[in-house]
């Protein structure tokens, strides 16, 4: 009778202590995404808004959609270090993923657009990007495809506009989020992973990454001064000294999968963002081997990939598009 309860003190004891305490503020992704009151999420306008996404009439020269640059097949991005717009010309910033964007409240490195809505009225004017000259001409487009139907079935009658677009869009990528990371299985005790990664997510919390990646999100979703490059950031938009060099704070979230890295791309591997952001934000040099087991923990937040089934567009029967370029 003794030894049998010896046994089990013991047992509980081992448990306990290879138990690893997950850090204050870590969790799992959000189920649920936040959705602006004037923008309701529908069925069809996820649809429409999925066209959009991948409609090429976007740009002036039929060629690019938001699709060529946020590529949903490579987890939202292009893997370049500054993405190729229109007339084979490169912009100044790496394109960050758009999975998960929806649960940011800044878009863009430089945190300019507060919606997605906001942001999405951007690419097709960009001269760089998709160099449409004017909203009026790229609705023209759009009436030419054959989406008014849609717009009427979405938005109500002679609803087809600039605006709506946007909103569609914005609708589609709320439903780009990627649940299911191995961390937030083992979060919820679904699922173990390595010791390394248990090893470098106590690093990150020990250090203080996690004071500006914080949260489920692994992003504090705020702006931080971060002294690294040419590009002024914060600055470029509101002039102000005071923004000098400051950018959003960039999600962990499946950030294996999107290297380069950076507003810059000019960081080519996860581990090398890693030591620079050892050295820039928190003036450390890390170890070699604290490096390898945060990148072993950055791995675990590679959640999965939204399936989504390519749309077929709205064309004209039996003559083409006029593509004016
Ligand atoms: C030619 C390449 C290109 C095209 C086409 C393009 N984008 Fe982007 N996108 C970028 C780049 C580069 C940035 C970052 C710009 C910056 O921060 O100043 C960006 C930023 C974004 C962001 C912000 C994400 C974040 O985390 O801040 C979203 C969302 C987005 N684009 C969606 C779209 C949508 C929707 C379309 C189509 C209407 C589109 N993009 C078309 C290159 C592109
Ligand atoms: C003071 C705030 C702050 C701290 C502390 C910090 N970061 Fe960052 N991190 C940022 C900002 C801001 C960015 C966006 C940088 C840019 O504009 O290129 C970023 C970007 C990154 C990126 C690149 C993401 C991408 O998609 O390009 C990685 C990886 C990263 N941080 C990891 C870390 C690690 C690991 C630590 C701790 C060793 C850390 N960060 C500490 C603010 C911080």
């Amino acid at each position: 009778m003794k030894k049998l309860l010896f046994v089990a003190f013991l047992a509980g004891f081992t448990t306990q202590a290879l138990a690893t305490e997950i850090p204050e503020g870590m969790g799992v992704l959000p189920s649920a995404v936040p959705v602006p009151a004037d923008n309701p999420q529908t069925a069809a306008k996820v649809e429409l808004g999925k066209k959009l996404y991948f409609e090429p009439a976007l740009s002036k020269s039929g060629q690019f959609s938001c699709n060529s640059c946020h590529n949903l097949g490579t987890w939202g991005v292009d893997n370049q270090k500054f993405s190729i717009g229109h007339k084979w010309q490169r912009g100044g910033r790496n394109a960050p993923t758009v999975l998960n964007s929806a649960f940011w409240s800044k878009q863009f490195w430089d945190g300019r657009a507060p919606l997605l809505e906001d942001q999405a009225k951007g690419p097709p004017m960009n001269p760089v990007e998709m160099a449409m000259d004017s909203e009026a001409n790229v609705i023209k487009r759009l009436t030419a495809a054959g989406y008014d139907a849609e717009f009427s079935t979405v938005f109500g009658k002679n609803s087809m506009n600039y605006d709506n677009m946007a909103k569609a869009i914005a609708a589609f990528e709320r439903t780009l989020i990627t649940p299911n990371a191995p961390f937030d299985k083992f979060v919820q005790g679904k699922g173990d992973i390595s010791k390394a990664a248990k090893r470098g997510m106590l690093k990150v919390a020990e250090v203080g990454c996690t004071s500006c990646h914080a949260g489920p999100l692994f992003t504090s979703n705020d702006f931080a001064e971060f002294q690294y490059g040419t590009d002024t950031g914060v600055k470029s938009v509101s002039g102000k000294a005071g923004d000098d060099h400051v950018f959003r704070v960039q999600s962990w979230r499946n950030v294996a999968m999107t290297a380069p890295y950076f507003h810059d791309g000019s960081a080519a591997t996860l581990s090398e963002a890693v030591e620079t952001m050892g050295e820039v934000q928190l003036g450390i040099k890390l170890p070699k081997k604290d490096v390898a087991d945060i990148v072993a923990f950055l791995e675990t937040l590679t959640g999965e990939a939204p399936q989504v089934v390519f749309p077929v567009l709205p064309r004209p029967s039996g003559k083409a598009l006029d593509w004016k370029d």
